[in-house]
């Protein structure tokens, strides 16, 4: 999947921007996607490792065994970091690491990599913003029923708290989980992820228990002293193919409550939506959802963590298999992408990020929001002379912060911008094939070599706008 190749002297010239003054400007990565040592120091398997050794279903059979080797690597890492100028880094913990089996002992040293990696951070003076659950689940708890039971999320709350007690002193900002999105529907409905589990029930059933799980960790971190909570969510920007059309609106309507309104209603209005229950309740019984459970989820968060990549068009037609990625979709189909795309096939509309973030301010007012991830996949790597030249990651992020830029202007309480990705990384279930990084990593020998984005970037950051 090669993409499109955007020619950029045909763009018309763009006006310079200047963002608001304490924009946060930062770069993300996960876990799993980087750090290697899987079998280091005490951290036990995860849904991941299991998954990525399965024939087939992870491109190539890679593995996260090596990733970036972070776990040794991470000074350098952070050097790389500085040298960008980064105000702020999203990285996650590795559960498998802080609890092997997930409810037993705490493993000291899993605890001390992140301290050693916070220190680092704080030491040139970069803010470390942590994620919980970056979808590499112990494997003990996936065999007791993973994210279809209650019990996990109430296992995720102490790992939380347990990850607090020891960074909490430096730690400001407290992610709980990254895409439950993914981790639900990808994990437990088109099982495309780990744990490769497709059954809409169980997909819908982890819905729950995964707010829940936020719900818990929240209540735990708050009272453990917390000052900044939130979640990360990757809300599908979905448009009707044809506005004009009820139908495509209808079939738009539902995939916004698949994919979004099962999500923030709960989190921050305290309540599912009325039509996506009755949606639903055609897959499953419900019976998962307790007495009190809502009120559980409904905690005061402190920011929305956004995540966005692209857009979506749905139209309904009937007969259409739908899609296993949104449980009861059939007769809705999504529209193929349009113009670029990047190495993902991803359609490349940076309209979509001011759509959607204004379309969060106007429907759920009074939380500030932050993109904690965005970026693109291009296979770019270094020339003869060591140069990558990776135009189109330029000119997608360049959109994408424009896009920002707009939302803010209408408005938008938009605090900052994570970039995906800090480096190229185990990219899930298309392995290291795609590389999102503004670093480049050669996985044989581990060098990292900055991108020109990376270079661009550094500019973007010290301007605090674009030219
Ligand atoms: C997001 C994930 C992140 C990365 C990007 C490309 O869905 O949170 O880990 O894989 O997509």
């Amino acid at each position: 999947m090669t993409a499109t190749v955007t020619s950029t002297s045909a763009q018309p010239a763009r006006a310079g921007i200047t963002f608001p003054d304490g924009f946060i400007w930062g770069a993300a990565t996960a876990s799993y996607q980087i750090e290697g040592a899987v079998r280091e120091d005490g951290r036990g398997p995860s849904i991941w490792d299991t998954f990525s050794r399965t024939p087939g279903k992870v491109y190539a059979g890679h593995t996260g065994d090596v990733a970036c080797d972070h776990y040794h690597r991470y000074a350098e890492d952070v050097a790389l970091m500085a040298d960008l100028g980064l105000a702020s880094y999203r990285f996650s913990v590795a559960w498998p690491r802080i609890r092997p089996d997930g409810t037993g002992p705490v493993n000291i040293k899993g605890l001390d990599f992140y301290d050693r990696l916070t220190d680092e951070l704080l030491g040139k003076g970069i803010d470390p913003v942590v994620t919980l659950y970056h979808w590499d689940l112990p494997q003990t708890l996936e065999d007791r029923g993973g994210w279809t039971s209650r019990a996990t999320a109430e296992a995720f709350a102490e790992y939380a708290e347990v990850v607090y007690r020891r960074l909490g002193d430096r730690v400001a900002t407290w992610t709980t989980l990254n895409e439950p999105w993914c981790s639900a529907y990808l994990g437990y409905g088109s099982g495309i992820h780990a744990p490769g589990v497709r059954n809409p029930a169980a997909a819908l059933s982890a819905v729950h228990h995964l707010l829940l799980g936020h719900g818990l960790a929240t209540q735990a971190l708050r009272a453990a002293g917390a000052r900044q909570i939130s979640i990360t969510l990757n809300p599908c920007e979905v448009s009707p193919l044809d506005p004009a059309n009820p139908a495509d609106r209808d079939a738009a309507r539902l995939i916004d409550g698949l994919a979004n309104r099962i999500f923030l209603d709960p989190l921050l209005r305290g309540r599912y939506p009325a039509d996506v229950l009755e949606h639903i309740s055609r897959l499953t019984d419900l019976a998962y959802i307790q007495e009190g459970d809502l009120e559980i989820i409904n905690q005061p968060i402190d920011v929305l963590g956004i995540n966005f990549y692209n857009p979506s068009y749905v139209s309904a037609k009937p007969g259409a298999p739908g899609s296993p990625d949104y449980p009861g979709s059939e007769g809705i189909a999504f529209r193929p992408p349009v113009g670029p795309v990047t190495d993902m096939n991803w359609q490349i509309e940076p309209a979509g990020l001011t759509r959607l973030l204004t379309r969060l301010h106007r429907d759920y007012p009074g939380t500030p929001l932050m993109i904690t991830e965005n970026g693109a996949a291009y296979p770019d790597g270094p020339s003869d002379s060591g140069e990558v030249a990776d135009l189109r990651r330029i000119e997608y992020v360049d959109g994408h912060l424009r896009a920002c830029h707009d939302a803010l202007a209408a408005g938008v309480d938009l605090r900052g911008y994570f970039l995906w990705s800090l480096m190229d990384n185990f990219e899930w279930a298309e392995g290291y094939r795609k590389r999102f990084g503004i670093v480049h990593v050669d996985y044989t020998t581990q060098q990292r070599v900055l991108k020109d984005s990376a270079k661009w970037y550094r500019e973007v950051i010290r301007r605090n706008g674009l030219e």
